[in-house]
């Protein structure tokens, strides 16, 4: 008797979590929470026998490529599977889609490469939640992703994670499908820009999750974007804002938007001056907007035609010596003509300057002389110039006599 309890005992003691019920070699299976767990045994891919009851799939921590068509079959009673951390990267057609009432996916933590375009087609779309943070392998992944969530019937999600996942852009109308989404997170992404058309679609949104990405400031056309969401939250927090003039409407934006966003998270990273100041609230002169638009404008203006000028200057000078390079051989002819003009008139000069020294020149009277000789023959005037002097400070009386007397000194 007491052996035969012992046996039972020691029976219900080696079945009971495992095969005995036919739970998968390596996992731990919960009957009573309905709970299947496979955690960190190096499976490769996804177990088969997992027992029917089972509403909670849990394959983490292991080594799983791939998770093909019949990856999950006949599971029914299935609502949450989580298979975070796998090193998954390909997602092949209809992974799912025995999954008839699958609520909560989560791929988390993954490498994903290849995402087949029905890769989460269900019938009937019952997923609500689909956590893709940090699932994302590299860009093609995200194109394949925007594909899947078009041609997946995804009408039935509300909560969707992509967080986590290098994402510098995002597809126009890359949600537009997700009609019924009501939580859109994408934290901790690289994003820059939103553009017209983002999120488009999204009528049903009540949280978006920008924070810790990229953005310095967002434009008129992403802030009309977001504004489009109307009342919603948006979390902005977290992202290196740099507080010039051209974050003014953003400011404006802040300021005004019946959307709920975290301002106190909303903060200046730069410049220097403005480090850590909430964004909101800002005025104009603050960040530097000190200009009115109009004189921006005829600034700009101003140096588009200083601009225009040089260049018309640059080409007018540019024509200028092209013409002279054509015209090289009249050039040199003209220039040796003008040399030859200069050269007679300068023996012209020289001509009259042997003249004007001549000796004989000094019987000429000295008034008709001396406006013949100015100007160019000063040094040979010079010389009769004490005779001038002479004459000038003489008696008037003794003129005459010194007139006549003064020739044969001079000469
Ligand atoms: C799903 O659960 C129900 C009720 O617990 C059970 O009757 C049914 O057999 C389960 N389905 C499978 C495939 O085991
Ligand atoms: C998605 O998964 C990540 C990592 O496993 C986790 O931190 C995050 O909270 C999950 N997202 C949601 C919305 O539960
Ligand atoms: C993404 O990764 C896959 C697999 O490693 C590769 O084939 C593909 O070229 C990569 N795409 C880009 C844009 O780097
Ligand atoms: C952001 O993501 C990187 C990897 O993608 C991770 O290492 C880091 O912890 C995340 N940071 C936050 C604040 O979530
Ligand atoms: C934002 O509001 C503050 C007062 O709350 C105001 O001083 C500032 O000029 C406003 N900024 C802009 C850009 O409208």
């Amino acid at each position: 008797m007491c052996v035969f309890t012992f046996l039972v005992f020691l029976g219900i003691l080696l079945c009971a979590p495992y095969q005995c019920s036919g739970c998968p070699l390596g996992c731990e299976c919960f009957s009573v929470t309905r709970t299947v767990k496979c955690v960190s045994t190096d499976l490769h891919t996804v177990p088969q026998s997992i027992p029917g009851y089972s509403k909670t799939v849990i394959v983490t921590g292991n080594d799983i490529n791939q998770i093909g068509p019949d990856s999950f079959s006949d599971l029914e009673n299935v609502t949450n599977i989580i298979l975070s951390n796998n090193r998954i990267t390909e997602m092949a057609s209809h992974s799912f889609s025995a999954l008839l009432n699958l609520r909560f996916l989560d791929l988390s933590r993954n490498q994903l490469a290849l995402i087949h375009p029905e890769a989460f087609s269900i019938p009937g779309s019952p997923l609500q939640e689909l956590n893709l943070s940090r699932s994302l392998h590299n860009y093609t992944a995200l194109t394949d992703l925007t594909t899947a969530l078009r041609w997946g019937g995804l009408w039935g999600l509300l909560r969707l994670d992509l967080s986590g996942n290098h994402l510098t852009l995002l597809p126009p109308g890359m949600f537009s499908h997700l009609s019924n989404l009501q939580q859109l997170l994408l934290a901790n992404n690289s994003l820059v820009a939103v553009y017209s058309g983002t999120f488009s679609g999204m009528s049903h949104l009540q949280v978006l999750d920008l924070t810790h990405n990229d953005f310095r400031t967002f434009s008129e056309d992403a802030l009309q974007e977001l504004e489009k969401l109307d009342s919603i939250q948006i979390l902005l927090g977290d992202n290196p804002y740099t507080c010039s003039c051209e974050i003014r409407e953003f400011v404006s934006w802040l300021n005004e938007s019946r959307a709920q966003v975290d301002v106190e998270a909303v903060r200046c990273v730069s410049p220097r001056g403005l480090r850590d100041t909430q964004v909101r609230g800002l005025g104009v002169q603050a960040i530097g907007c000190v200009v009115s638009v109009q004189a921006e404008v005829a600034d700009l203006t101003l140096q588009t035609s200083y601009v225009f000028l040089g260049l018309v200057l640059g080409f007018v000078g540019m024509v200028f010596l092209f013409v002279l390079y054509l015209n090289r051989k009249g050039m040199k002819k003209w220039i040796n003509d003008m040399r030859d003009a200069c050269r007679d008139v300068l023996e012209g000069y020289h001509y009259r300057y042997e003249i004007d020294s001549d000796p004989r020149l000094g019987q000429i009277p000295a008034g008709n002389r001396g406006s013949q000789a100015q100007g160019h023959l000063r040094s040979a005037k010079s010389q009769h110039l004490p005779n001038d002097n002479c004459i000038i400070r003489l008696p008037a009386d003794t003129q005459i006599k010194q007139g006549t007397t003064s020739p044969p000194q001079s000469l």
